[in-house]
């Protein structure tokens, strides 16, 4: 199971140096002595019967192989299993497994593997129901054996009927579900056997296992040897080992296996009974007494007891037993019937003809059962999404005996088709791969044998259609007569001769042989049963017998003894026929799915372990043709990869690639790949996957990878401790760094649960620093917390306070950090004219003047007022008053009743300017007016600040009728008076008693008195 070296040869035979049938078989034997049972070409699998066990199989090799790539692990059945699987499951696909090769190769073992496998990957889930059906198919492989399999001189466990098995998959790839069909059931085999060979198991199963009891119910002994169908094979047994033990450990396990699939106790008596009925039958025998007054001879059954146990065990009553085997009922024209003895040949005749059916019926009704119990149920493709198949085909190989008769030529034929089947479709795949690739191809000769085919299907002329011919002729035919009508038609054939056509060949005898030169060897056939065997006769009268039976078992194998023997029925469809309509719907089933194909070998004859026949195998070899599969596989090309996989695999063996390429695709990195070891002539570059034409290229990057992957480890192993080191790093910073949060946290809410004490609402609390990743988070937070704070100190302001907080937030906005004091800490009164206490002895005179005003006017309120000292454009300074209503700006004169000097509309002002200092000097600019330059004052002024006082309240009525106002801070502020240019600024002057303006060189200067 570990990695192969060299020194087990080339793992897939494309790899050969030469395609020859020396190095070939070389490389075979190789393998087959190391214990590598399994060599690929391509992605078939040719396996080499092992005869013993080899430590090959099992749960463990099973995970070595689950989810690779075929060409990751060495050659192995689970490897073509895994890629049915695979191909099923990714690409919703039905696959199949076709295992050929002849008799005793490992076909049947190889397909227990396969099951095996699928059991063992699907159903992880562990549902009942999953399990439930991978049980049966497991547990069925073992009861088929049981009802269809037989000890051959080929094999001791041959199976005596074709297999084809469905396994449904749900769309998650697990089993729910699968489906038998089985294939020409070789029933002669029940009367006569070749010397060396036995019955079908069962029978010496249930003598050799049943309890004495039951025995004695059945009414038999455990001697295989007192019976005719068993006697044959009575010293033999199944493989060697100790005889009884044997067999009644396989019928146990059996027992055991009928069980678990569901046969119901009743059902597998009456199993049992149908078998010993069978035994019994087969010692029937007839005695023609002359009596005196008859043409004809009176037949009786020499020994009348078995009769009784027949009827006992069929649930059947004796008398009609009886008549059944004497004679049969014959419809002779209208309704009229007439009971017709038989002679002792056909009383014979008729009885083994009633024994082959018996256990013909019983084989497919135990197949029936199966499916039964397997069948997918309530499965409806819209709920449950598309079902998907794999089916395995383990079907009779190619056979040939001393003496080959009807179902050699039926199993001959299978074989043939189905190698018709191999070369379309290893063909048709390859040659649509490289069409899809777009690479061209070229073609490799091979044989076709398909005229095999032909020889024996051909409608009218094959062996089959003669055959029916002759069986649906009047009068008698004779298998003699028979080979002459083949002869006739098929003298001509290069795959046909008898003796009549080859007089010479003495190995076939006149009037009875006829041979084909099969695609696997030449078999010679004898006519000998052909129309009977091909005609499968049995009399009405006995299948009604079965159908009358009231056992129910027995009668539901028998559903067609219920038709009336007058009705006149259509001739039933022929064996051969009946064999050849399967085989066309086995292979257009086969044709229509993905297939992988597993060819098995049979080392030697004599089925021992470690030897390998050279020239047995190189037979096989030949007829199976692998050598031209190799051929096909390699015409042009011995390998192809995907190119991803073909990166990962060979990526280390090139600078650019390793450890990721940073070329626009994987074909391009390929080809770099190629070009630095200048293997680039040797390839072709198909649309996905690289080519590669001829074996040695890939050995040289086998090579190469080789040298490179011990460095690789050590670098692997290195980075691997660096990454666990970094990785732990990782964690502990990972860890810090949440601790490092959290306390942040839990600090921020420990100092912040005070924030909601008024009045100061959390404003003397100090953030702690963040750690980095919270700084953001700490931004929003403290914005979230400004504005938290802002809304519960304004919900505490009264409604009356509003107005004045507006216009300090206005004076704020455009003052803050621009001018020294605007005021702020103090109540804005506004209107200080009308105030008593700052204007004692005219605030009456003013109030008058104001509702004069008012009248006039019909101002809302009023905004500010205050005394002021003026400069004009004459350079005269005067004491004056100046009033802002809502409407307008008033210049008074105080000295006269305040007598309105001038009034200009509000909307017109358009700024103000003010200094930075702790003046009071105010230029109103107002559109087509001169620019009014004015010191606020009251009577006596040190403590003034009304500056900040008139911005905000102007700034917020402004503010309120949507529009702006610019105001302006400067030290030397520009003005102009019409239409000249001048300049004002402030000089502070401790001496000076009141503000006042002087002018010098067309400057204004307002002398304050500082101090
Ligand atoms: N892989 C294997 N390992 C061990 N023994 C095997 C293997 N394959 C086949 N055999 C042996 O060969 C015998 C015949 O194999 P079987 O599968 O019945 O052949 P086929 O079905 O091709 O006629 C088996 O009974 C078994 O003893
Ligand atoms: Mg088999």
């Amino acid at each position: 199971m570990d990695e192969e070296g060299p020194e087990c040869g080339k793992p897939d035979f494309v790899l050969l140096d030469q395609v020859t049938m020396e190095d070939f078989m070389e490389n075979l034997k190789l393998r087959f002595e190391k214990g590598r049972i399994y060599t690929y070409i391509g992605e078939v699998l040719v396996s080499v019967n092992p005869y013993q066990e080899l430590p090959l199989y099992g749960p463990e090799a099973i995970a070595k192989y689950q989810g690779r790539e075929l060409y990751e692990r060495p050659p192995h059945l689970y490897a073509v299993a895994n890629a049915a699987y695979r191909a099923m499951k990714r690409r919703s696909r039905d696959t199949c497994i076709v295992i050929s090769g002849e008799s005793g190769a490992g076909k049947t073992e190889a397909s227990k593997h396969i099951m095996q496998y699928i059991a063992a990957v699907t159903n992880p889930s562990q549902r009942a129901e999953v399990d439930r059906v991978k049980d049966v198919l497991l547990k069925s492989t073992c009861v088929l054996e049981a009802f269809g399999n037989a000890r051959t001189n080929r094999n001791h466990n041959s199976s005596r009927f074709g297999k084809y098995m469905d396994i449904n998959f749900d769309f998650k790839g697990d089993p729910i579900g699968g489906h038998i069909h089985s294939y020409l059931l070789e029933k002669s085999r029940v009367l006569k056997q070749h010397v060396g060979e036995r019955n079908f198991h069962a029978f010496y199963q249930v003598l050799r296992g049943c309890e004495d009891a039951e025995l004695r119910n059945l009414h038999l002994q455990r001697n295989p040897a007192v019976y005719n169908f068993t006697r044959q094979g009575a010293g033999l047994n199944v493989s060697g080992g100790a005889l009884e033990s044997d067999e009644r450990s396989h019928y146990l396990a059996v027992m055991e296996a009928m069980r678990v699939i569901g046969f119901r106790a009743e059902e597998v008596r009456s199993v049992h009974r149908i078998l010993a009925a069978v035994l019994h039958l087969g010692n029937i025998e007839f005695l023609e007494t002359e009596e005196a007054g008859l043409e004809q001879g009176h037949l009786e059954v020499a020994e009348e007891q078995l009769v009784d146990h027949v009827a006992e065990l069929t649930a059947t009553p004796r008398e009609l037993v009886l008549r059944c085997l004497l004679s049969r009922t014959v419809a002779s024209g209208g309704r009229e019937l007439i009971e017709k003895r038989h002679t002792a040949a056909e009383a014979s005749y008729a009885r083994d003809a009633c024994a082959k059916a018996v256990y013909q019926r019983l084989f497919e009704w135990v197949v029936s059962r199966i499916n039964s119990v397997m069948e997918t149920r309530d499965r409806d493709p819209r709920r449950d999404g598309k079902d998907t198949v794999i089916g395995v085909l383990d079907i009779y190989g190619f056979e040939v005996f001393p003496v080959n008769s009807f179902e050699q030529l039926c199993i001959n034929y299978c074989n043939e088709k189905l190698q018709q089947l191999f070369i379309r479709l290893i063909l048709k795949q390859e040659q649509e791969e490289y069409q899809r690739e777009g690479i061209t191809w070229q073609t490799v000769d091979y044989f076709n044998n398909a005229t095999i085919v032909e020889l024996v299907e051909r409608p009218h002329r094959g062996v089959l259609a003669v055959l029916d011919e002759a069986c649906s002729a009047a009068g008698t035919i004779t298998d003699r007569i028979f080979l002459q009508s083949l002869d006739t038609h098929h003298r001509h054939h290069p795959h046909y001769t008898s003796r009549q056509l080859c007089p010479t060949d003495k190995t076939m005898e006149f009037g009875r042989d006829f041979r084909i030169k099969h695609y696997a060897g030449d078999v010679t056939y004898s006519v000998e049963g052909f129309i009977d065997k091909n005609r499968d006769h049995l009399f009405q009268d006995f299948k009604r017998l079965m159908y009358n039976s009231s056992d129910p078992t027995l009668r539901a194998m028998w559903p067609d003894g219920q038709q009336d023997i007058t009705e006149v029925t259509k001739r039933p469809l022929t064996a051969g026929t009946l064999f050849k309509n399967s085989m066309v719907a086995l292979v257009e089933n086969l044709a229509s799915k993905e297939p992988f194909y597993v060819r098995c070998i049979k080392p030697n004859e004599d089925k021992v372990a470690s030897r390998l026949d050279e020239d047995h195998c190189r037979h096989q070899v030949a007829y199976l043709g692998l050598l031209e599969n190799v051929r096909v596989r390699r015409a042009g090309f011995a390998s192809r990869q995907p190119y991803p996989r073909f990166l990962l695999r060979y990526k280390m063996t090139c600078e650019y690639t390793w450890p990721n390429h940073l070329l626009g695709s994987d074909k391009a990195a390929v080809s770099a790949l190629l070009e630095q070891h200048g293997l680039q002539g040797d390839v072709a570059f198909g649309h996905t996957k690289l080519f590669i034409r001829s074996p040695q290229t890939l050995v040289t990057l086998e090579q190469s990878r080789a040298r490179l992957i011990p460095i690789i480890v050590l670098l692997l192993q290195k980075a691997r401790q660096r990454c666990r080191r970094l990785r732990a790093v990782y964690t502990i910073m990972r860890w810090f760094r949440r601790h490092k949060v959290r306390a942040h946290l839990a600090e921020l809410q420990r100092r912040f649960q005070a924030a909601r004490q008024p009045p100061l609402y959390g404003r003397d609390l100090i953030w702690p620093p963040p750690p980095a990743v919270l700084q953001p988070f700490q931004d929003t937070c403290q914005a979230l917390f400004c504005r938290w704070r802002a809304r519960q100190l304004v919900k505490n302001i009264p409604p009356s306070d509003m107005a004045q907080i507006k216009a300090k937030v206005a004076a704020m906005t455009v003052l803050q950090e621009l001018r020294q004091d605007w005021g702020c800490r103090r109540a804005w009164v506004r209107d200080y004219l009308s105030s008593a206490t700052d204007n004692p002895t005219a605030s009456g005179l003013f109030a008058e003047r104001l509702k004069a005003l008012r009248e006039k006017d019909s101002f809302g309120a009023v905004l500010f007022s205050s005394h002021v000292r003026k400069v004009n454009r004459f350079n005269k300074s005067r004491d004056r008053a100046l009033l802002l209503t809502d409407r307008h700006v008033y210049k008074l004169d105080p000295g006269r009743q305040y007598r309105v000097m001038r009034a200009t509309p509000l909307e017109a002002v358009t700024g103000l300017s003010v200094t930075s200092g702790r003046d009071q000097l105010v230029v109103l600019h107002a559109r087509g007016q001169d620019d009014l330059v004015v010191c606020l004052h009251r009577c006596r002024p040190p403590l003034d600040n009304r500056v900040g006082e008139l911005v905000g309240v102007l700034a917020a009525h402004c503010q309120g009728k949507g529009r702006a106002l610019e105001v302006r801070v400067s030290d030397c502020i520009p003005l102009s008076q019409r239409g000249a240019r001048r300049l004002v600024s402030v000089e502070p002057k401790p001496e000076q008693p009141e503000p006042d303006f002087r002018c010098s060189r067309g400057a204004f200067t307002l002398l304050w008195p500082s101090g």
